[in-house]
């Protein structure tokens, strides 16, 4: 299978969300990122539940990657909408008492459950969590903001997932986010990345033509 791209959506005119989702759906791009944030597990608030809900009214095509950082992520998960097709990732670190029931939330809401670490949580915590996902989100950066620098060690911290995930012989994907750059794509491919977060650092880097970067980011990563 070829790397999939996951512009992240944040990254994007926020001035301009419908026009930005349907341009990235009509160049075929398989998945829009769709970062939560709590204020209180990042200090940060980006896209909110009602922009999240209303993204499914226009989407073609193109399959919600929804990225929760934030505690408790079953509160949000009625006003999202969660559904058939999303991805919804949520983070270990966020869930300590019922990460379970977390991912089985999403699982029976016919959405494929993403357990997402943080760059100081070790990939040796996922096995253990492994048959009840359909996928690993790997943050390459501190999460909470666009245009942070990628963290010493994501590469090697990629093809360990990679490895783990191979070793067990289950069928999940392996999605990087944080600093997916123009240069790093190519190397994130290599380590065993399947799906790229797609931000600030290559697709909306200023002045770049969409179509051109989608394009070029493609042909790195496939
Ligand atoms: C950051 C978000 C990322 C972010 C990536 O916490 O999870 O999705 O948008 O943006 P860049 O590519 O700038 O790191
Ligand atoms: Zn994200």
């Amino acid at each position: 299978m070829s790397g999939k791209l996951s512009p992240s959506l944040m990254c994007a005119d926020v001035l301009n969300l419908e026009r930005e989702l349907t341009a990235l759906d009509d160049l075929g791009v398989d998945y829009i990122h769709l970062d939560f944030m709590d204020n209180h597990f990042v200090p940060n608030i980006t896209l909110d539940t009602g922009i999240v809900k209303a993204t499914k009214s226009v989407l073609k095509h193109m399959k919600r990657d929804i990225h929760i950082m934030a505690f408790k992520p079953q509160q949000y998960f009625d006003r999202m909408e969660i559904g058939a097709g999303d991805i919804v990732a949520v983070h270990y670190e966020a869930c300590p008492d019922d990460l379970g029931d977390v991912l089985a939330d999403i699982r029976a809401r016919g959405a494929s459950p993403f357990l997402a670490i943080s760059p100081d949580t070790p990939v040796d915590v996922l096995p253990d969590w492994f048959d009840s996902i359909d996928g690993v989100l790997v943050m390459t950066v501190y999460p909470g903001f666009a245009g942070r620098p990628i963290v010493p060690g994501s590469l090697e911290k990629l093809k360990a997932a990679r490895r783990l995930i191979d070793e067990s012989g289950k069928d999940l994907l392996l999605e990087v986010d944080g600093h997916v750059s123009w240069e790093l794509c190519g190397k994130m491919r290599e380590a065993g990345a399947d799906i790229f977060v797609a931000g600030s650092s290559s697709l909306y880097q200023k002045g770049l033509d969409l179509g051109e970067a989608v394009a070029r980011m493609t042909e790195l990563v496939k």
